[in-house]
């Protein structure tokens, strides 16, 4: 079956007229006086990306009674601060591709790539200031610092071998999910929609963005390179023990992979092959693909709170399309 497309999951003629203001905005904002950073603050937004987090906030904008330029502008600031925080993360993860393209930091070099994240981080917070309000600031801003505490407990915890869930979920709530669920919130507050609809589609939004990195994660251990847009199997290398590889470590009975990962980093490609093979082979992936639905149905449940429309019944479609990405990648 072929896995379905992120345009015909949402029939919303709207939300894709916003979407492509949305891009020209992304392209607009980020103009410099100098021309060499425009062009670098442009390279990964014309190099591609799903741009779900500013569908999310076009999806939400659809449950208040007003739908203008604020939902655009929620958009545009929420892609930025992603974007921004993509260049720092792969200075960071020190990798060389990002949305099928060069990576910043190995296209020029890691300074570039850090000035060229703040820059984009910097119009993220003009956009913001000139049309989402004080509270839209504040949550903006709230929200990255979460981001950023995501960021550096993932580093604290690389490569150790004696953390639990608790922890992989609360990295990934904190780098992934706080912006997600800020992506919708803003949505739903640029359409004046009122508070229990703006909680629901929070919960919502929370749920999804976990799930959205379990699926990241298991992208990871079963896609290749090209389908990603990003070097694959990269995490087991930082050191990174994402959910399927911490379930093979608990079931390491003959203690095989702890001792092979509890050797200096950075690890020799043959052991992060051999615990990729292990946790594929265990059949671990699937417990990242299972919590990943279930997080989808939890995502589901709020939903079940907004009043019955079309639009709460496609904003279920983006479940299904992350799943997809899953087959997509297992089929390629
Ligand atoms: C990449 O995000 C970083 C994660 C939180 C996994 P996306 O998967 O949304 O990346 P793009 O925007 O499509 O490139
Ligand atoms: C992405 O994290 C950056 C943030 C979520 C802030 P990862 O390092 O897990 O994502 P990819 O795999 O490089 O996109
Ligand atoms: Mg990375
Ligand atoms: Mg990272």
């Amino acid at each position: 079956m072929k896995t379905p497309d992120i345009e015909s999951l949402v029939p919303v003629p709207e939300v894709w007229d916003r979407m492509a203001l949305v891009e020209s905005r992304l392209i607009e904002v980020t103009q410099s006086s100098n021309k060499f950073l425009s062009g670098i603050s442009r390279h990964y937004l014309t190099a591609g990306g799903k741009r779900f987090r500013p569908l999310l906030s076009q999806l939400a904008a659809q449950l208040g009674p007003v739908q203008d330029s604020r939902a655009v502008d929620a958009g545009v600031a929420v892609e930025l601060i992603h974007v921004g925080s993509l260049y720092h993360d792969d200075v960071i993860d020190e990798s060389d591709t990002r949305r099928g393209a060069t990576s910043a930091n190995s296209n020029w070099d890691n300074t570039i790539a850090i000035l060229a994240g703040d820059f984009v981080l910097a119009r993220a917070s003009e956009v913001a200031a000139r049309s989402l309000g004080q509270e839209g600031v504040i949550l903006l801003a709230q929200t990255y610092a979460q981001l950023c505490e995501g960021q550096v407990l993932e580093l604290q915890l690389a490569g150790d071998l004696d953390h639990g869930v608790e922890d992989y979920y609360r990295v990934i709530e904190d780098k992934t999910a706080s912006l997600i669920r800020t992506a919708a919130r803003l949505g739903a507050m640029a359409s004046r929609a009122d508070e229990q609809v703006m909680e629901a589609v929070s919960s919502w939004a929370w749920e999804l963005g976990i799930a959205f990195q379990l699926i990241d994660d298991v992208l990871d251990l079963v896609a290749d390179s090209d389908s990603i847009g990003k070097p694959a199997g990269s995490d087991v290398g930082e050191g990174t023990f994402t959910l399927p590889v911490l379930a093979a470590l608990e079931a390491d009975a003959g203690g095989e992979l702890r001792r092979l990962l509890a050797e200096p980093r950075p690890y020799p490609s043959s052991t992060v092959d051999r615990v990729i093979q292990a946790t594929r082979e265990g059949g671990f992936v699937d417990a990242g693909i299972a919590d990943a639905e279930d997080r989808i149905r939890r995502a589901h449940k709020a939903l079940d709170e907004l009043p019955l429309t079309d639009d709460r019944e496609v904003m279920r479609g983006l479940g299904t399309y992350l799943l997809g990405q899953i087959d997509q990648a297992r089929a390629a």
